[in-house]
């Protein structure tokens, strides 16, 4: 097969939100603190009516309408969340439960998790299995995302909920660089979720935010390796690629880490041009320079411009929704092709920075080489957003109170308002005395 890579893709989120501005307010930390400080604007989030396995349901059900697919037509279904609900049972599997009318149920492919990078793990594997001998000739689909809550406290508006759908296919328009990526992987606890009767995650914040920054240093650097080995690029750079997405935890950090590539430029070539005013960095060591706030500074600077053309346009879901974990860098994605006519978008590369705290991260890139003005106007992104219903963050709380009340309930019935979901929603109908779970849909 040609041209492997995601053909079409569908996104869902919640109904709901609270406003940044009015949460810092409530919280009563200083005016700006999340909606510059963290770059965010809106937070999306559920209630009980909504748990991992329905909103893979929803959007999943909602990519097949949109484009007409035939669930008989899928080879291999991938999920990548690290939304956990049981230790065993798979996503996967509840997703079955879709294909039972079409009577496939020939379907490869099962969960994958690690923090925020299980969808591109999922994505790279169904790509990899249409370019294998193993491949069939049918599609694959892969989901990715997750219910991304904190605890309260510091970490709370960094918070989201999203997934998405993508649909990997030969002679997709947005096409995988198959052999062009670099990755990072190693030990660390940044951000983790040792305790199973929790939805929170531990989190060491300071922590996280610099191993984010590493990731880039060490993905972007073996990703300019191999653009220079494999396509035989000289001096590549952020020059080599026409857009940036990042996994974006908010979107200071995707500013941050758009800098920090324009930092491993300046180590590669300090004398270019675009560096002239920050030789006084030449001689810190990298290790020292994570902490470094006034070098982080100068080369967001520096890269301002660049980053108002490669990046800022795929950060329209992250600002107004939060991080959705794995689903974060493919909500990037989506807001590219919203965002930047298909026109425009002809032939460029497009790179992805995925990262997962633990951790495991990866840079790789997708060529456009086909129309993608259906896809965004089926993502109908923008009006979707616009669509949404505010609640005030008081009532988000009791929400979100309610759910780490009845997290991992016996016998529940969730007390959430069905009428408050967008048509077509899957939703949470019970939790039985063996810990079944039924759904139904708006
Ligand atoms: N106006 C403008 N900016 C402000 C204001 C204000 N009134 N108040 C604070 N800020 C700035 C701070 O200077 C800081 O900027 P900096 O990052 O450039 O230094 C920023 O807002 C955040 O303020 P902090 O005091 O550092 O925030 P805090 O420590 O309370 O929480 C944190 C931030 C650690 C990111 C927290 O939200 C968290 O733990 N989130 C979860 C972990 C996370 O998302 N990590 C990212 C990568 S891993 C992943 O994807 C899960």
């Amino acid at each position: 097969a040609e041209n492997i890579g995601v053909r079409a893709l569908e996104v869902y989120f919640p109904s709901r939100y609270v406003d940044q501005v009015e949460l810092e307010q409530h919280d009563g930390v200083s005016a700006g603190k999340y909606t510059i400080g963290l770059g965010q604007s809106k937070m999306a989030f559920c209630d009980d009516r909504e748990d991992i396995s329905s909103v893979c349901l929803t959007v999943v059900q909602s990519f097949m309408e949109k484009y007409n697919v035939s669930y008989s037509d899928i080879g291999r279904l991938e999920v990548g969340t690290e939304t956990i609900i049981d230790k065993s049972k798979s996503t996967k599997t509840v997703l079955m439960k879709l294909f039972e009318e079409s009577g496939n149920f020939n379907v490869e492919g099962i969960d994958t998790t690690n923090a925020c990078y299980g969808g591109t793990s999922a994505l790279f594997n169904a790509c990899q299995w249409m370019d294998s001998s193993a491949w069939d000739g049918r599609l694959a689909l892969v989901v990715a995302g997750d219910i991304a809550v904190y605890a309260s406290g510091n970490a709370r508006p960094s918070g989201g909920c999203g997934v998405v759908c993508m649909l990997v296919a030969p002679d997709a328009p947005l096409a995988l660089e198959f052999p062009l990526r670099g990755t990072f992987m190693e030990n660390i606890y940044d951000f983790y979720k040792p305790n199973m009767s929790s939805e929170f995650p531990t989190v060491d914040g300071p922590l996280s935010v610099t191993s984010y920054v590493r990731a880039v240093d060490y993905a972007y650097m073996a990703y300019l390796e191999k653009l220079e080995k494999i396509d035989g690029e000289k001096n590549a750079s952020l020059d080599s690629v026409d857009y940036v997405v990042f996994h974006s935890p908010y979107t200071k950090q995707v500013v941050k880490g758009f800098g920090r590539m324009a930092y491993n430029d300046f180590l590669r070539s300090p004398d270019a041009p675009q560096f002239a005013d920050v030789q006084q960095f030449k001689d810190i060591a990298r290790e020292d320079s994570y902490t470094n706030k006034v070098l982080e500074k100068a080369f967001i600077n520096v890269s301002k411009q660049t980053f108002g053309a490669k990046t800022k346009p795929s950060l329209l879901a992250a600002s107004n929704i939060g991080n959705m974990y794995t689903g974060s860098v493919f909500f990037g994605l989506a807001s590219l092709l919203t965002e930047v006519s298909s026109a425009d978008l002809q032939g460029k590369r497009v790179a992805l920075f995925s990262y997962g705290s633990g951790c495991a991260a990866s840079m790789y890139s997708f060529r456009v080489r086909g129309d993608t003005t259906k896809i965004a106007e089926a993502l109908n992104l923008t009006s979707r957003l616009d669509s949404r219903t505010k609640v005030s963050p008081s009532d988000f709380e009791q929400i979100m109170a309610l759910r780490e009340k009845t997290h991992n309930a016996l016998e529940y019935e969730p007390q959430g308002d069905v009428a408050q979901l967008f048509p077509g929603t899957f939703y949470l109908q019970k939790i039985d005395s063996m810990w079944r779970r039924a759904y139904g849909r708006t």
